[in-house]
């Protein structure tokens, strides 16, 4: 296949900006290019310079366009795709009024691989081209996801939901199950192309004593893989898990008695904790996972982002679908950025797009594969459009600046800002502009 050479507006974070002033921690080229050769890019920087090199390739012109690496989604729920915006309750009775029942739905394959493709189509819609994905309990669930993002050379790291009570019996499996069919599907899945396993026990609530204690074997058995939980997202949630777990110093500790914290443990919401629960994380390197949308739709409460990262701890952010209301990882900076208001913390623009670029690549320890446009990367790109709707475009006329510019998007911005999704180097969205 023949090289291909992306024009635009370029922007990469080399590290995480302190603030507007921090020039050093990224790379802004008015006429910038970026190099694509084998799914990989080869080279990026000054158009003039990288277009030199680039033999023969075949240019695609997005200016004025902002090119910037994908972005990536660190917490997602795939079964939850048709459950999206349903009224009216918070966490236990939304799990067990909506989410079980559309769950249940994927013990059905078909069903499974046509859901698979409808969220995959969605996430690059909305300039996501990596995910950490909760599948059902089905193992098929799994298969249908990896099998999808497979055929589309995506990068997927999911995991099929351990859980084995407190649910109705068709998501319910034993904990020996759990076990056996995460350990076929890492066997099969990870590290196979761009797929990587997690670990999925759902939470404290619906799992045994035992399929923790199983999770910590296979976390052990296979410590490259991710491993992604819940926790700390309600206060019926924390109460209810103690009753459950009457020996657990508190929510966090049910984990990590069973050995699953760790640098590559995603900890989805982790808003109401223990001083000792956020000395555990910053001790074991886990990642607490800001889920705004989500967070408020359920009304479960405000994350503490400066508390957090006053301990040295690095939280992903990520939409949280079904919980979450959009698959935008822009409007997800839109209402995190809110979230922080609400308690007096400030999210800059520059931040925020390092956030779901670079920094969630960082939490995934993946920053030399994706998150960033440095040559030797995976080709994972997005173009954005910062006057894609007649709002957007009469606001821009008065943007001052870079980060002007990009705070419109991160607060106004949605799909329609996203004028195209390179993924491993191929265009997803049908109108290039
Ligand atoms: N806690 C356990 N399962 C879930 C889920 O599916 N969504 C959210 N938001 N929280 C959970
Ligand atoms: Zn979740």
């Amino acid at each position: 296949m023949s090289d291909t050479l992306l024009r635009g507006r370029l922007l990469t974070f080399h590290q995480e900006p302190v603030g507007p002033d921090d020039t050093d921690a990224y790379s802004y080229i008015e006429d910038g290019a970026v190099l694509i050769r084998d799914s990989m890019i080869v080279a990026s920087g000054n158009y003039d310079e990288v277009a030199a090199t680039s033999n023969g390739a075949k240019i695609t012109d997005h200016r004025p366009h902002l090119l910037m690496a994908g972005f990536i989604d660190t917490h997602i729920h795939f079964p939850q795709v048709q459950i999206v915006a349903s009224w009216g309750s918070q966490l236990l009775d939304w799990l067990n009024g909506y989410t079980f029942p559309a769950e249940a739905e994927y013990a059905n394959a078909q069903h499974a691989r046509a859901m698979a493709g409808r969220f995959c189509d969605l996430l690059t819609d909305h300039g996501t081209t990596t995910a950490v994905a909760f599948c059902s309990v089905h193992a098929s669930s799994a298969e249908a996801l990896f099998s999808e993002a497979q055929d589309r050379n995506m990068r997927m790291i999911a995991g099929k939901t351990m859980m084995d009570r407190n649910a109705p019996d068709a998501i319910l499996e034993t904990a020996q199950m759990g076990y056996d069919d995460s350990k076929a599907l890492i066997a099969k899945w990870h590290g196979r192309g761009r797929a990587s396993y997690a670990i999925t026990p759902r939470f404290a609530i619906t799992s045994t004593p035992e399929q923790l204690e199983m999770s910590g074997a296979l976390a052990n058995e296979h410590p490259d893989c991710y491993i992604q939980t819940h926790l700390s997202e309600n206060h019926d949630e924390i109460a209810y898990t103690a009753t459950l777990y009457p020996d657990a110093r508190d929510y966090l500790d049910v984990y990590e008695s069973n050995g699953l914290l760790g640098p590559r443990t995603l900890l989805g919401h982790a808003i109401h904790l223990k001083d000792r629960e956020i000395g555990a994380m910053a001790d074991t390197g886990a990642h607490p996972v800001f889920c705004p949308t989500s967070n408020l739709f359920l009304g479960s409460g405000l994350f503490d982002d400066a508390g957090l990262r006053a301990r040295g701890i690095q939280s992903g952010i990520a939409t949280d679908i079904g919980a979450g209301t959009s698959y935008s990882m822009l409007q997800t900076l839109n209402e995190g950025y809110k979230i922080l208001q609400l308690q007096d913390q400030k999210l800059h623009t520059l931040r925020a797009f390092h956030w779901i670029t670079r920094g969630n690549a960082e939490v995934l320890g993946m920053a030399d594969k994706i998150g960033t446009l440095d040559a030797g990367t995976e080709a994972d790109i997005v173009v954005i459009n910062a006057r894609a709707t007649a709002a957007m475009d009469v606001r821009m006329d008065r943007a001052e600046s870079l980060s002007d510019e990009l705070f419109v998007v991160q607060m106004m911005g949605d799909d329609r800002a996203i004028a195209q999704t390179y993924v491993a180097g191929v265009p997803q969205k049908k109108e290039t502009t």
